[in-house]
């Protein structure tokens, strides 16, 4: 290993000069007009993998955004481990919040700033990179691997559990390695042993046949706009718990032992508040702030609109008002389910007068990665050597819809290590990756290979 290491820490350079290109690429995944560049990171990628030493490194066609996939399996009775990430990046408006362009990636102090620096391509180049240098140094290793790269990853995943389905040898692995979460805080290693399911959808709600005075015609006449903002409350309750009726029913309930785990990180409410210029949180009743964040379901309105938006006022009732609207699911919650109840929900609600349109966006399943798992125990031993402590265990809110289908489709449990920061501010503006991170990120991966195969011989 220790050649590994030093081969690592000698190119560090090169290393961010490669991620600073394929930063550069603006492989937004749900902009039509970006679809040439979701193809050509596709494409860099591929040949990135090439370079790296893997073998079969291929473009699969997809009905949208390609899959990139890579191999090396040269080392007969070890463990082959699936490394996931996604080469798709969030949209970034609001575009003049950013301090540099976001594709054009910019290094202050320790961060390396651009869109998807930190979710994920920064975080999966890591992998591309860790095993280069293994490759490099010793010709071998001490793995076998599956690189499973997509373009679709922030839009649902909706063309990789087909491709799954259809590739299963390809794919054939004893665990899945993913680096798209973040840790605790700076110098605060954890791995995250569970995400949540989501299921995401919007609701177009029209009036009158066109726009109105609302002096004119308002009061008789449903002004849509107010109906979606009282159709919106009524999916919470004053204590922001989901008032949609079956919601909670199959919700697992934390243990108490979970809760005295959740309970040790060391969170710092006031840091978190200060962080984020708010002067008040609102978690579940009977929860703290973390349970909520990790353990509890939410909804959020993600977008909203209708009516006059521009500058000064205008006296208008619209004809077309809509909403955008996503619950984060736990343990228990399916998110079909969830969303038939959701529907239900709103459509005994539409009133006379307002003609409703449903769409439905992406849905997942929540996902855990237990921590008694040989290899999740592996990947804590591999943060340890590299940042020298423990990990803590973290469940985290976001979603990562894929995992559970590693685990209902190939079988297999995935280790979660990832080396972003809380305040990387993914899909917000000025994401960025904290570099130090980076490069030790590369040094942990290479770990990890190393000591899987004495993890699940035991
Ligand atoms: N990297 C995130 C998931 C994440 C964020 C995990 C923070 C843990 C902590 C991932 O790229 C993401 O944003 N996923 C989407 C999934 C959705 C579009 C299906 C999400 O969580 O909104
Ligand atoms: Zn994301």
């Amino acid at each position: 290993m220790d050649q590994i290491l030093a081969q690592i820490r000698a190119s560090r350079e090169r290393y961010q000069k490669e991620l600073i290109d394929f930063l550069r690429i603006p492989s937004i995944s749900t902009t039509p007009e970006n679809a040439g560049d979701v193809r050509a990171c596709a494409e860099h990628l591929r040949e990135r993998c090439a370079e790296a030493g893997l073998d079969n490194c291929v473009i699969h066609e997809t009905a949208r955004h390609p899959i990139v996939t890579a191999e090396w399996r040269k080392a007969p009775g070890a463990p082959t481990v699936l490394v996931y990430g996604h080469y798709d990046v969030q949209p970034v408006d609001p575009l003049d919040l950013w301090d540099s362009p976001p594709f054009e990636p910019v290094i202050r102090g320790n961060k390396l700033v651009a869109r998807g620096s930190a979710d994920d391509k920064g975080q999966l180049y890591i992998h591309v990179k860790a095993v280069e240098a293994m490759l490099k140094e010793k010709g071998t290793l001490p793995v076998n691997l599956v690189f499973l790269f997509e373009g679709e990853e922030e839009i649902g995943s909706p063309n990789l559990e087909p491709f799954i389905r259809e590739h299963k040898e390809l794919l054939k692995a004893d665990v899945a390695l993913i680096s798209d979460t973040a840790m605790f805080g700076e110098n605060l290693p954890s791995i995250c042993t569970s995400l949540k399911g989501l299921t995401y959808m919007e609701l177009r709600l029209k009036g009158p046949n066109r726009d109105l005075h609302s002096g004119e015609f308002g009061g008789p006449v449903r002004n849509p706009a107010n109906v979606i903002c009282e159709l919106m409350a009524s999916l919470w309750d004053k204590e922001g718990r989901v008032a949609v009726e079956g919601f909670y029913d199959k919700v697992v309930e934390l243990s108490a032992a979970d809760r005295e785990d959740i309970a040790r990180l060391p969170f710092d409410e006031a840091a978190y508040k200060k962080d984020l210029e708010v002067d008040g949180l609102r978690p579940e009743k009977g929860y703290t702030t973390m349970e909520h964040l990790g353990s509890r379901p939410t909804i959020d309105v993600n977008g909203i609109w209708g009516g006059y938006q521009d500058e000064g006022a205008k006296t208008v009732l619209p004809s077309l008002a809509g909403a955008k609207f996503s619950f984060r699911l736990v343990a228990g919650q399916r998110h079909a389910e969830i969303r038939a109840l959701v529907e239900k929900h709103l459509k005994d609600r539409i009133p006379a007068g307002i003609e409703a349109e449903f769409i439905e966006h992406h849905g997942g399943e929540p996902a855990m990665a237990p921590i008694d798992h040989p290899a999740v125990q592996c990947g804590a031993e591999s943060m340890e050597k590299v940042f020298g402590r423990k990990p803590f265990f973290q469940r985290e809110g976001g979603s990562i819809p894929i995992v559970g289908t590693f685990d209902t489709l190939l079988g297999i449990k995935t280790v979660l290590l990832g080396f972003s920061l809380p305040d990387c501010r993914i899909h917000s503006p000025n994401e960025n990756m904290d570099l130090p991170n980076f490069h030790r990120g590369i040094e942990t991966i290479a770990w990890f290979h190393q000591l899987l195969p004495r993890y699940l011989a035991r």
